[in-house]
C-alpha cells in the first residue's frame, strides 16, 4: 500500500478492468467500482472493493482510472463524470487503447477542469494481469505518472514513462499491430508445418524454445494446439487497433502493408460471423484458406503463466 494513500475510482469491469480492479483491492486500496452492467463488478466487493450505484459517485474519488472500449466509450464516460456535481478527482489514468486524437481531446477536456492525465495503456489480457505480468506505457505529466505509480505497481510489475502528452498511445497502437500481425504469421507458419506433417504441438514446443519463441507465442499455444478460443481479446477490439495503426500510418506518412493486409483478413473473418471467440480463431481461418480440417490435439501444453 503506498504511503499517503489516496481514494481510488474505477470505470469499466469488462475482461480486463475487472482483473486489474480485483488487483488494486486485493492490494488494499480504497477502491469505488462503476460499471454499465452492474452485476459484472459486482463480485469485487469480496476483494473490499465498493461498488458504485451511478458514475457521479466515482467523480469525488482522488484518482479515476477508466479501462472501457473504444474512444467514443471512453468519451462517453468521461462527459458523464464531469458533468457530475461537488468535487472532481484530481488526476484520470485512461488505459483503454484509443487514438492519439482521443487522447489529446481528453487531456483538453480534463484540464479544462484542472484535472491531471496519465495516458496509460496496457499490454496483456486478463490472464496476463492474473499472473502479475501486465506491462503499462504512460505519457503525460511526469508528476502525474510518480502519483500513479504506486497503483500501477499494484496491479502489474511494470510502468514505463515514455514522455509527455499522447506519446504512450502510439506506443500502444504499435504495439497491437505487431499482435495482430505476429498471430497471422504464426498462424500461417503453424498450419504450413502441420500440412507438411508436424503436430502444431510439436512445432510450437521447438518455436518457443527458440530465439523466436516469446511469453506470447508460449500463452498463445494451448489455443492453437487444442482450439480453445475460448475470448481474451475479441476480433471487433483487434479490427480496432489495426484501424488505429493504419490511421497513424497515414497521418505519419509510414507504409504499413502488413497491418492492411492483416486488417482486411480480421475483416475477413468477422465477416465470417466469427466475431464472440478469441482473435485467435484467425488459425480456423487460415486452416479453411489451407483445406485444412483442424481437430484439438489433446496434448497437454503450458502457457508460460501460470504454475
Ligand atoms: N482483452 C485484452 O487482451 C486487451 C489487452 C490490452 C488492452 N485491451 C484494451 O482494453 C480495453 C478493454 O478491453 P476488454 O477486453 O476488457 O473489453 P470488454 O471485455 O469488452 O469490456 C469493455 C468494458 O467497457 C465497458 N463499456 C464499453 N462501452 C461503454 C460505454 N459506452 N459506457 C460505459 N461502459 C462501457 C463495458 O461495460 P459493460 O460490462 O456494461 O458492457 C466493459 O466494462 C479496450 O480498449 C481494449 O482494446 C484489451
Amino acid at each position: 500500500m503506498p504511503g499517503e494513500a489516496r481514494s481510488i475510482g474505477w470505470i469499466g469491469t469488462g475482461r480486463m478492468g475487472y482483473e486489474m480492479a480485483a488487483r488494486l483491492a486485493r492490494g488494499g486500496a480504497d477502491l469505488l467500482v462503476w460499471n454499465r452492467t452492474r452485476a459484472k463488478a459486482e463480485p469485487l466487493a469480496q476483494y473490499g472493493a465498493r461498488i458504485a450505484d451511478q458514475l457521479a459517485d466515482v467523480a469525488a474519488r482522488d484518482l479515476v482510472f477508466c479501462m472501457v472500449s473504444t474512444w467514443d466509450d471512453v468519451k462517453q464516460v468521461m462527459n458523464a463524470l464531469l458533468a457530475a456535481p461537488g468535487k472532481m478527482p484530481r488526476l484520470v489514468i485512461e488505459c483503454s487503447s484509443i487514438s492519439l486524437e482521443g487522447s489529446a481531446e481528453l487531456r483538453k477536456m480534463l484540464a479544462a477542469r484542472g484535472i491531471d492525465y496519465l495516458a496509460a495503456p496496457v499490454s496483456g489480457n486478463a490472464k496476463v494481469i492474473k499472473a502479475g505480468r501486465l506491462s503499462f506505457v504512460c505519457s503525460g505529466p511526469r508528476s502525474a505518472f510518480d502519483e500513479a505509480l504506486p497503483y500501477l505497481k499494484m496491479i502489474g510489475p511494470a510502468a514505463s514513462w515514455v514522455g509527455e502528452g499522447e506519446l504512450a498511445r502510439i506506443v500502444k497502437i504499435c504495439h497491437n499491430v505487431f499482435l495482430g500481425v505476429v498471430t497471422q504469421s504464426l498462424a500461417e507458419v503453424t498450419l504450413l508445418a502441420q500440412k507438411a506433417g508436424v503436430p502444431r504441438h510439436a512445432f510450437l514446443d521447438f518455436i518457443n524454445q527458440s530465439v523466436m519463441g516469446s511469453t506470447f507465442t508460449r500463452y498463445k499455444t494451448p489455443a492453437f494446439v487444442n482450439l480453445d478460443f475460448k475470448v481474451t481479446f475479441t476480433p471487433y477490439l483487434l479490427r480496432k487497433d489495426l484501424d488505429l495503426g493504419l490511421d497513424a500510418g497515414k497521418h505519419f506518412e509510414v507504409p504499413m502493408p502488413l497491418a492492411s493486409m492483416t486488417r482486411d483478413l480480421v475483416q475477413q473473418m468477422m465477416g465470417r460471423g466469427w466475431t464472440e471467440q478469441d482473435f485467435a480463431t484467425l488459425l480456423l481461418q487460415q486452416a479453411q484458406a489451407s483445406g485444412l480440417a483442424l481437430e484439438p490435439e489433446n496434448v497437454e501444453v503450458g502457457d508460460g503463466l501460470s504454475g
